[in-house]
């Protein structure tokens, strides 16, 4: 990448992170700290990823989350979402899915696992919980938590998926909240009287608040 470039991508990441804080700043109810300043007692020992420390930060971050939303009228609104989300994947990236039996996800899936260039058709997983694909350029994990016991969720060794080489896209993910990473893209869908769906993204952790600011000021999202 050119000199230029490089400081051009810069000035643009910096000035992004700035809004994304001002953003959450702005939505922080009075009393309530900014995400820097959000103590977490790292000398306790737990560990953060597994334990009720995690739990006592999200709650404390979700106090100042802030949602975007994207309105689909039609199934190809839903794939233009996945198509806009292909543009942003990293190896890592988690998102995840919830929202009423019948609301999208798994039709969401499907045209997000098109975009990443997987040709295979991409079913509900309920019965294996997770499937594997291989996309253009990295590995698709697909999973459905619908029938899972918190047993099998712990032994299903989610950590090496949440944070290896592809990308996680977990229906239902609301069933194993205290094993979901840190940081992701939570994705709720509502379904509508008038049968639109209102996808309700909240990103956790500067990546995911990047990808949705870029996509505010594309105005792709509300
Ligand atoms: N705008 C839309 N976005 C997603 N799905 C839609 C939309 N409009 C209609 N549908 C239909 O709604 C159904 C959603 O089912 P599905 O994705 O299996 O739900 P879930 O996985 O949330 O239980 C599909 O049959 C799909 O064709
Ligand atoms: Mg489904």
């Amino acid at each position: 990448m050119r000199a230029s470039c490089r400081r051009k991508s810069w000035k643009r990441f910096t000035s992004l992170y700035r809004a994304s804080q001002a953003a959450l700043s702005a939505t922080c109810r009075e009393g309530c700290l900014p995400l820097t300043e959000i103590p977490v007692d790292a000398a306790a020992g737990e560990d953060y990823n597994r334990g009720s420390k995690k739990e006592q930060r999200r709650t404390e971050m979700s106090a100042q989350q802030v949602t975007y939303t994207f309105e689909s009228r039609k199934e190809a609104d839903t794939d233009r979402l996945g198509q806009l989300l292909s543009g942003y994947l990293q190896p890592g990236t988690v998102i995840t899915l919830d929202g009423d039996l019948g609301a999208g996800k798994t039709r969401f899936s499907q045209g997000f696992a098109r975009a990443i260039g997987i040709a295979e058709h991409v079913n509900s997983p309920t019965f294996t919980i997770i499937k594997e694909y291989e996309g253009d350029h990295l590995p698709f994990y697909h999973m459905d938590m619908y029938r899972i016991s918190q047993e099998e969720a712990d032994e299903l060794g989610l950590e090496d998926y949440f944070y290896g080489t592809g990308v996680s896209l977990i229906e239902w993910s609301s069933l194993i909240a205290d094993l979901l990473p840190p940081d992701r893209l939570a994705i709720t869908i509502s379904l509508m009287e008038d049968q639109s769906r209102v996808f309700h993204l909240t990103p956790y952790g500067l990546p995911y608040e990047i990808w949705c600011l870029q996509m505010k000021e594309n105005g792709h999202l509300q």
